[in-house]
């Protein structure tokens, strides 16, 4: 009788963790998929056509990569600058600051010198493929209205010292969005669950001791000098104070795989960035490189531009 009854309990929680959703049954199964800028390998990045095809894809969580605006508006897009994504050079023309990259001079149109309003006029999907033309940069409250309930929210705070030093502040202004939505507590909507992203420690610092969220935070990690104090069992443990995993680059894992068991001693999660098709390197596809990582290397969560080829397991 009494395995009977524990059986039946569990056919329960199970049942039950089906009908709560997609995301909360992807992560009972363990592995983590997070759409890059959305479904990016198939849609314009950081537009809702790539946040729409990542959740038809399955992503546990969409990524938003958060600029602010003139007007202090949270704004998807991954670049500081307009021109790379949108047609900012024909709709501003003289708008544009002229800086010295490699030596040479550039034209750029940098985010924080246009209002919401503007950057809502420019075209974001033609570059991508003209099937898109017309498609708009989202506020970031667009793409929190047009997911929730549907998959996690994983936005990233691009430069917050760059805001911070023309007056904003980027950390406030994204936890008072995600205040005045009810997604600042941790299983308040458990079909949207929120992660905040920063290559910034300082930053993510800033949002534990100072702005006392309950956000989970993932410190994201490019190899530089900065992250250097953090690669050792010991140095990992540092992380702890201001966040509850880590992003590295793909490659800092297939270097040195000692990092994921370092940080999973120290009790961080470990997720890696980005996979994605066009670049698989010595791996035959995109699944093959993903199902390496997840279940040879066992990290516990990826970041991917072709969230279609996500293995659920092995
Ligand atoms: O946020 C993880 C990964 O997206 C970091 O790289 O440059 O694509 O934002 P990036
Ligand atoms: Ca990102």
């Amino acid at each position: 009788m009494r395995s009977v009854g524990v059986v039946s309990l569990v056919g329960l929680i199970v049942g039950v963790g089906i009908l709560v959703g997609g995301a909360i049954e992807a992560r009972q199964a363990g592995k983590i998929l997070i759409s890059h800028r959305g479904a990016s390998a198939y849609a314009p990045e950081n537009t809702l056509p790539s946040y729409e095809l990542a959740i038809q894809q399955g992503a546990d969580y969409v990524e938003q990569d958060l600029q602010v605006t003139k007007d202090g508006v949270l704004m998807c897009l991954h670049d500081l600058t307009l021109e790379r994504t949108t047609d900012v050079e024909d709709v501003f023309p003289a708008r544009f600051r002229e800086v010295t990259v490699d030596g040479k001079a550039v034209k750029q149109w940098p985010v924080a010198d246009f209002t919401a309003a503007e950057i809502k006029r420019l075209d974001a999907g033609s570059w991508k493929d003209p099937k898109f033309a017309g498609t708009r940069i989202p506020t970031w409250q667009e793409a929190i209205d047009f997911m929730r309930g549907k998959a996690g929210l994983y936005p990233e705070t691009k430069a917050p010292e760059v805001y911070g030093k023309l007056g904003f502040d980027m950390e406030r202004l994204v936890l008072d969005q995600l205040k005045k939505n009810k997604l600042d507590i941790p299983g308040v909507d458990p079909k949207t669950p929120v992660i905040i992203q920063s290559f910034s420690a300082a930053s993510l610092k800033k949002m534990t001791d100072e702005l006392k969220t309950k956000v989970p935070l993932v410190y994201l990690l490019d190899g530089g000098a900065e992250n250097q104090q953090y690669m050792s069992a010991d140095g990992i443990t540092k992380v702890k104070a201001f966040a509850s995993g880590i992003g590295p680059n793909k490659n800092l894992v297939l270097t040195n795989p000692d990092l994921v068991t370092w940080a999973h001693r120290a009790g961080l999660t470990v997720t890696c960035w980005t996979f994605r098709s066009a670049n698989t390197g010595t791996f035959a596809s995109v699944k093959e490189e993903m199902s390496h990582y997840l279940y040879t290397l066992k990290i516990d969560a990826l970041f991917t531009d072709n969230p279609d080829q996500f293995p659920r397991q092995k």
